[in-house]
C-alpha cells in the first residue's frame, strides 16, 4: 500500500470524535447519531456507499477528543483499511485533525501505522491468497505540515517492512525456516542494506567454545548456525547489543512437550526474527548508531546424539551447567549469545528477547512483555521506547532469591529453577553471563505469537517487539514530535 499526502479520491475516511465532528460531514453525522447507527464512539465503524456518484464514507469513531492518543488511531486506520478493502475501494483520502495530544508527526504515523496493519497476511501456502484492495491512501488537511509529516511517514513504512520480515520469519514453519534458511533470509534482507552479516557453523562455534549452545544443537541434523549482524551508523563508538534467541523448533528435547504445547513452536525463533527485523528497520532508516545483533541459531530435537537430563555442560564463559530439563533450551542459547556479544562483539549494553518461559505467559498473559534487568536507567529507556511503540510491557522481579534458586549442585549452574518464578529464575540464569554489563531481558514467549486476531495485531506472529528495539537504538526524539 502506498501513503501519500494530498491526493483527493472519492472515497474518504472520517475520524470523528464523540464531541468533535468535522464540520463538512456535521449534518450526516448528526442523522446517523439520530438513527442510532453511529456515535462516534471508539472503534465504531459505519461506512455509507452512493454507487450513483460514485461515492465512500468510512466513517471512524475515536471517543472522547480529549482522549484521542496513538493507539486509538492505529485501531481506527486499522479498522478503516479493512473495510474499505472489503468494499473493495482500491484509493482513498484521509483527513487528520489536530488532537489536543498529538502533533501532526505523531498522528500521521499512528494512522499510517493502523493502516499497514491491515495489509498484512500470511498466505504463502494457501492455494487461494487472501485479497486486500487498497492501494493507496492519501493524507489531506495538513496545513502546511508536509515537510514535518512525510520524514514520519518514510520511517513508519520502513518500520513496518521490518515489523512484516519478523512476522514472515515466524510464521514460516520450521521444515523451511531451518537454522540455515534462517542465516539465509538474515543475510539476503540486511546485506543489500550495508549490514554486515557473518555467519558462524557449528565449527566455528566449537572454536569459539559455545558449549551451552552446542549442548542443545548436539541432537539434531539441522546443522546449527551464529548469526552476527553488525550495523555501523554511527563514528567509531562501541555498538549496542540485540541478541535474539532462535530456536527454529522446540520439541522440548528429551523433557518433551505434550502435543499441544508443541504446535506452535516453529515460533521459538521469535526474538531472533525481532531482532532481525529490528535491524532491518534500523537499517532502513539509517540511523546513526552502532548496533550489532547475535543470534545462535539451532532446534531442540531428539536423537540418539541428543543431550539429555542428567548432563552437566559447559558454556562459552566456562561456568558449568546440569541439565534438570531439556526444555530449558532457550537460556543455554542465550547463555553463549549474550555473553559472545559482550566478550567478541565489545556491545556496552545487551538487550535479549526471547520466547522463553511458560511461566512469563501464565503471569501476563499475551498483553505485556515481561521485562528483566539489572540496571533500571537501561530499563527506562525501553520503556520509553516500548510506550512511543505501543508494545506493552511489564517488569517482573530479579532479586538474589530467584539466583539462589539455579545455583547448581554437580555444576555451577542449573539450567531449571524449579516450579515456581520460572520466569525469573530463567532471567537469573542468563544475568550469570552478561558480566554485569547493562542489560534487559524481554521475555515474548505470550507477545511474539498469539492464539486470535487482537485490535490491529493478526493471529500468529505480532512482530512484537521490534518497534520497541528500533525506538530504544534511536534514542531520546524529543517526545516524537
Ligand atoms: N520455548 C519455551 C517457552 C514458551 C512457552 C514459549 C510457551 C512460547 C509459548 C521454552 O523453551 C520452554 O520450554 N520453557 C520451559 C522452561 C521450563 C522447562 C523450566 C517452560 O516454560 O515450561
Ligand atoms: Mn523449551
Ligand atoms: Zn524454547
Amino acid at each position: 500500500m502506498k501513503i501519500t499526502i494530498g491526493n483527493q479520491y472519492d472515497a474518504e475516511l472520517i475520524l470523528v470524535s464523540k464531541d468533535l465532528v468535522p464540520a463538512a460531514y456535521g449534518d450526516i453525522v448528526e442523522q446517523l447519531k439520530g438513527k442510532n447507527l453511529f456515535k462516534g464512539e471508539e472503534g465504531e465503524v459505519y461506512s455509507y456507499v452512493n454507487l450513483s456518484e460514485d461515492k465512500t464514507l468510512v466513517f471512524l469513531g475515536l471517543g472522547e477528543e480529549a482522549k484521542v492518543d496513538e493507539e486509538i488511531l492505529r485501531l481506527a486506520a486499522f479498522k478503516g483499511a479493512k473495510e474499505l478493502s472489503k468494499l473493495r475501494v482500491q484509493k482513498a483520502t484521509v483527513s487528520l485533525k489536530k488532537h489536543a495530544n498529538l502533533c501532526y508527526k505523531k498522528s500521521t504515523k499512528a494512522f499510517a501505522e493502523g493502516l499497514y496493519h491491515a495489509e498484512y497476511r500470511f498466505d504463502k501456502y494457501l492455494s487461494k491468497k487472501q485479497e486486500f484492495h487498497l492501494e493507496e491512501v492519501s493524507f489531506g488537511l495538513l496545513e502546511g505540515k508536509e515537510e514535518k509529516v512525510l520524514p514520519g511517514l518514510k520511517e513508519m513504512e520502513h518500520l513496518m517492512e521490518g515489523v512484516f520480515l519478523t512476522r514472515n520469519l515466524i510464521n514460516e514453519p520450521a521444515i523451511t525456516l531451518t537454522p540455515v534458511e534462517l542465516a539465509k533470509r538474515a543475510k539476503e534482507a540486511l546485506e543489500p542494506l550495508g549490514v554486515e552479516v557473518e555467519i558462524l557453523d557449528r565449527a566455528a562455534c566449537e572454536a569459539l567454545n559455545m558449549k551451552a549452545f552446542l549442548a542443545v544443537a548436539k541432537g539434531s541434523t539441522n546443522e546449527p548456525r551464529g548469526i552476527i549482524m553488525r550495523y555501523k551508523g554511527g563514528q567509531d563508538e562501541a555498538p549496542l547489543g540485540l541478541v535474539g534467541k532462535g530456536v527454529t523448533f522446540d520439541t522440548g528435547g528429551y523433557s518433551i512437550k505434550p502435543g499441544p504445547s508443541m504446535y506452535t513452536m516453529n515460533g521459538d525463533m521469535g526474538g531472533s526474527g525481532a531482532v532481525i527485523g529490528a535491524m532491518k528497520a534500523i537499517a532502513l532508516n539509517k540511523l546513526e548508531k552502532n548496533v550489532t545483533a547475535v543470534v545462535l541459531a539451532t532446534d531442540n530435537v531428539i536423537s540418539g546424539d541428543a543431550y539429555v537430563p542428567g548432563d552437566v555442560v559447559g558454556s562459552m564463559l566456562g561456568k558449568t551447567i546440569e541439565i534438570h530439563s531439556t526444555d530449558a533450551e532457550g537460556r543455554l542459547t542465550l547463555a553463549d549469545a549474550v555473553y559472545y556479544a559482550i566478550t567478541h562483539e565489545h556491545v556496552v549494553e545487551v538487550v535479549d528477547v526471547a520466547t522463553l518461559t511458560g511461566a512469563c505467559v501464565v503471569a501476563l498473559g499475551a498483553f505485556n512483555t515481561g521485562a528483566f534487568t539489572n540496571n533500571e536507567e537501561l530499563l527506562d529507556k525501553i520503556k520509553t521506547a516500548a510506550k512511543e511503540a505501543g508494545e506493552p510491557l511489564w517488569q517482573l522481579p530479579l532479586s538474589k532469591e530467584y539466583k539462589n534458586l539455579i545455583k547448581g549442585d554437580r555444576g555451577d549452574l542449573k539450567n531449571t529453577g524449579g516450579r515456581w518464578g520460572g520466569a525469573s529464575t530463567a532471567a537469573a540464569f542468563i544475568e550469570e553471563f552478561v558480566e554485569g554489563k547493562p542489560w534487559v531481558h524481554l521475555d515474548i514467549a505470550g507477545t511474539s505469537d498469539i492464539e486470535s486476531a487482537r485490535g490491529y495485531l493478526p493471529k500468529g506472529a505480532t512482530g512484537m517487539p521490534v518497534k520497541t528495539l528500533y525506538y530504544y537504538v534511536k534514542g531520546e526524539n524529543k517526545g516524537g514530535c
